[in-house]
């Protein structure tokens, strides 16, 4: 029996895109300044801005997107405050603490809907600013599109992002899979982000060999931003190779077709998932569909493909699609699930 396929385990499964590797093969020629201070990572740095609409904002890349929101989260607090955060997001469940160790700060979760949050649930948490025995909550991270392939609507993080400024709260965006969400919304960057200080900007998810930008929006809220990046390893020697990829991928807009194709690859395979009368577990908005699978059905379908189960209370399978996603592998994966259905007695 061949090796179950890797085609849906996670976009960090998918190859590096060409064009990224053409860029690095690009910026491959003479000696440049080391740290950043090279024009690419400049032009590459004004692409970010301008997209989201940021002329102010700075800009920094890590080689991770677990590096870059601690990055982010770490420069904005102090020891006693605390990070407020969904229940499922990344830098809770899926970093290793990582954010609590270089801030010190405590990460402390709220309910939320497949990672969207309820503004009246920071209303509900902010109760005892001031009090010397309370963590004070500084910041918040949300994350677009969210752990669960939900988008947020511009309207609603414009929103959450509006109250979270009104009760002093800063406000990050985990951007891993932002351009997804810009994609499958239509909008501006800048109304998938709304007014949010500080975003991780991914690359890696959609298409780069590895890279994740930083887009500080409010830099006066984050000072010392780069010597948290310096600490914890992420300012690469060789800038260029990380930041020429997003130079390339923005200039022509690639960044955002690889990601139109993987959130259409996610819509095919959501639809005949649904056909075959299965339950998805949360909306497919983006590139990441969740099915409810049973246990049975589960195996079967992992004699084939690698699918990850988020949390192993839910039957819950998580397929993800990228931008080298074929029309093949979802056709391959309904087919699978469809004679899975048939063998079974009481389909
Ligand atoms: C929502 C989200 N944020 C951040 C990350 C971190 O990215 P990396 O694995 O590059 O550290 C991931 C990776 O799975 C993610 O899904």
């Amino acid at each position: 029996m061949p090796s179950p396929s890797t085609a849906f385990a996670s976009d960090n499964a998918a190859p590096a895109h060409p064009k990224a590797l053409e860029a690095i093969a690009a910026a491959n020629s003479g000696t440049l300044l080391s740290y950043g201070s090279d024009p690419i990572t400049q032009r590459a740095a004004d692409r970010i801005k301008a997209m989201f609409d940021s002329p102010d904002a700075e800009v920094l890349f890590a080689f991770t997107g677990t590096g870059a929101n601690i990055i982010a989260l770490a420069s904005a607090v102090r020891p006693w405050h605390e990070i407020l955060c969904t229940d499922i997001a990344h830098s809770l469940l899926d970093e290793a603490g990582g954010p609590v160790l270089v801030s010190g700060a405590s990460l402390a979760p709220l309910p939320s809907d497949d990672g969207i949050l309820d503004p009246a649930q920071l209303d509900r948490r902010i109760t005892r600013r001031g009090d010397v025995h309370h963590s004070q909550p500084r910041i918040v991270t949300i994350t677009q599109s969210t752990e669960n392939g939900r988008v947020w609507r511009p309207d609603a993080i414009a929103e959450f992002v509006d109250r979270a400024h009104e009760l002093d709260l800063l406000v990050h965006v985990d951007g891993s899979r932002v351009a997804n969400a810009i994609a499958a919304l239509g909008s501006t960057p800048a109304e998938a982000i709304g007014d949010a200080d500080i975003v991780t900007v991914g690359g890696t998810k959609n298409g780069m060999l590895f890279g994740d930008a930083i887009l500080v929006r409010r830099p006066e809220h984050f000072r010392g931003i780069d010597f948290v990046q310096k600490q914890i390893g992420h300012l690469a020697s060789k800038h260029r190779y990380v930041s020429a990829q997003f130079d390339a991928m923005l200039a022509d807009g690639t960044w955002l077709t690889t990601a139109a194709h993987a959130n259409a690859m996610a819509a095919r395979l959501s639809a005949g998932l649904t056909g075959l009368g299965l339950t998805l577990a949360s909306a497919t908005d983006a590139n990441e569909v969740f099915v409810e699978l049973d246990a049975p059905t589960l195996s079967a379908v992992r004699e084939h493909f690698v699918v990850h189960v988020p949390d192993p209370h839910q039957p819950a399978a998580r397929f993800v699609c990228s931008w080298a996603t074929t029309d093949d592998d979802v056709d391959t994966v309904l087919a699978v699930l469809r004679r899975t259905g048939s063998d079974r007695p009481h389909r």
